[in-house]
């Protein structure tokens, strides 16, 4: 029997920065949501029926204003289609122009007071007086006729309003942002209250959709997947591995800066899944390429070139025609699909293989997913925590971590350094929830005393941060004991270390890799 799809609800991205936390909050209610392109139209809407029963619209934020000669517009026949629709901020002024409502300047940013006048729909269950979050330049004045005014704040008389059918609404708060304290209150009073939808999706009911779909899409043909060891590209080889069986070969390479037992690791967690599994030992080719390399561009790039040339031996090898790829939902809006958000950042992956290499076609089974969704699909498919839970790690691997020219010695300070680090951090127990903690190996050289004698050795700096998602980060502020402890045992069981420094530096300025 089909199964049937699950409710789900269509983001459309003006280029608010916050477009992927309303999709997540609306996910996190277990109803599935899709972000779609600020120009979408009905038959746009009408296509998501594949995936999801679609039972209504949020219109994101946006950075410009709907005033200016060149702001972007919402499509009528998205308002005409008849499902109730959410306009958050931009999206709000986007109603409000539509239906002749009256928009001026008046600008609020940060957390607000908001009077509730009405608490009814969206804003059901709230009391007189919330707090909520603003950043908005425009305002709505006057509501279009016939629409009422639900809140209001000092400076917006019409923070919040309701069509005459109790179909459209709008807010010109964010209610996705932690700062609006009842925001999930709002977002579940719309999407469960106002469009019906019922709790109904999980990542994990993907397993078997995904499979088939991989199944289809492969027909008789064989793929290859390079396996880094990391969560996303692990649950997709998973996946696959159930999808193709034999026909499927994983390739991981070990370009030699791993981490400390790292390719061992992957090895041990697939090698009783059924994976086709081939660890590629290419640690030779890659320092020596590496030799005499200094400039972090130029060690990316070598090692990004290398990593084809092993990969595509191996894939022709194979007679592999089709590529998959652990590519996620924030990976493909970064890079494009979101045309109106300022670019975040260039995605910096050893991957860039479809380009170089020749495919019938990539195949991005998590492409709809996001980070800890993924988790919960790979854990469902019984992947060990020790993979799922593992720490982002740079595709160019301790070649960004070693300062300078990268040669064997120094990458084996390194490994013994970052493994002190884990280890202690891990055991104190008080680094849970930390993004990443890890060694660099500085090219400073510095004096010290060892036993009775001066030593002259490296430098070993440690860095650990606290993140969302990478693009700003804070440095841990680490226990104190804890710090001397790391330090007492990289000075004492490392005869080259004379010195060990914290980083505490956050993002920005700084970045959270050294190189
Ligand atoms: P930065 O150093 O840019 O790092 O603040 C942000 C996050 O990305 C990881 N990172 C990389 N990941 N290839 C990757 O796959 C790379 O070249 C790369 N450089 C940085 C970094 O570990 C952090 O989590």
């Amino acid at each position: 029997m089909e199964k049937p799809l699950p409710d789900g609800i269509a983001i459309l991205d003006f280029g608010g920065q916050y477009c992927h936390l309303i999709a997540r909050r609306v996910r996190e209610l277990r109803v599935y949501s899709e972000i779609l392109p600020s120009d979408s139209d009905a038959s746009d809407l009408e296509a998501l029926g594949g995936r999801m029963k679609l039972k209504g619209v949020i219109i994101s934020g946006s950075p410009s204003s709907v005033r200016s000669e060149r702001a972007l517009t919402l499509d009528s026949s998205i308002v005409d289609y008849g499902l109730p629709v959410l306009g958050l901020c931009y999206g709000l002024h986007l109603l409000a122009k539509m239906f002749g409502g009256v928009l001026g300047r008046a600008r609020e940013y940060g957390v607000t007071q908001a009077f509730i006048d009405e608490p009814t729909g969206v804003l059901e269950g709230l009391d007189a007086q919330e707090q909520v979050w603003m950043s908005h330049g425009d305002t709505v004045f006057k509501p279009p006729q016939g629409w009422k005014v639900i809140a209001h704040t000092e400076r917006a008389p019409v923070a919040a309003m309701v069509d005459p059918t109790g179909r459209l609404w709008g807010l010109q708060w964010h209610p996705e942002v932690v700062h609006t304290t009842k925001g999930g209150l709002m977002l579940r009073n719309f999407v469960y209250g106002v469009c019906g939808a019922k709790p109904n999706w999980a990542p994990a009911d993907m397993v078997e959709e995904t499979v088939e779909k991989i199944r289809d899409e492969v027909g008789q043909g064989r793929a290859v997947i390079a396996l880094s060891g990391g969560v996303d590209s692990s649950v997709a080889a998973a996946l696959a591995a159930r999808a193709l069986g034999e026909r499927l070969l994983a390739v991981h390479v070990d370009h030699g800066l791993m981490r400390a037992n790292e390719s061992q690791q992957v090895y041990q967690a697939f090698k009783d899944t059924g994976l086709q599994l081939e660890v590629v030992e290419a640690s030779e080719r890659f320092l020596k390429r590496l030799e005499g390399v200094e400039d972090p561009e130029e060690k990316r790039r070598v090692i990004g070139e290398e990593f084809v040339k092993v990969f595509e031996e191996k894939a022709r090898e194979f007679g592999a025609e089709y590529l998959i790829q652990g590519t996620i939902y924030p990976d493909r809006i970064e890079s494009g699909t979101t045309k109106n958000s300022d670019t975040i950042k260039t995605h910096h992956n050893v991957g860039g293989l479809p380009e170089v290499m020749e495919f019938k076609s990539v195949i991005e089974p998590l492409r709809e997913l996001y980070k800890d969704e993924v988790r919960e699909l790979g854990s469902k498919l019984g992947l060990p925590p020790e993979i799922l839970n593992r720490q982002p790690f740079p595709g160019p691997g301790l070649a960004v971590r070693v300062i300078g020219e990268v040669t064997r010695e120094k990458l084996e300070v390194l490994r013994q350094a970052d493994s002190i680090v884990v280890e202690e951090i891990e055991k104190s127990g008080v680094g849970e929830g930390l993004w990443q903690y890890f060694a660099v190996l500085t090219n400073t050289l510095s004096t010290g005393v060892k036993g009775d004698e001066r030593a002259y050795g490296y430098t070993v700096a440690v860095r650990a941060v606290e993140s969302i998602d990478a693009m700003t980060a804070r440095f841990w502020f680490a226990p104190w004991e804890l710090l001397e402890r790391i330090s007492s045992r990289i000075g004492n069981e490392i005869s080259q270390v004379t010195r060990v420094v914290y980083d505490v530096t956050h993002k920005p300025p700084s970045t959270i890799e050294w190189e």
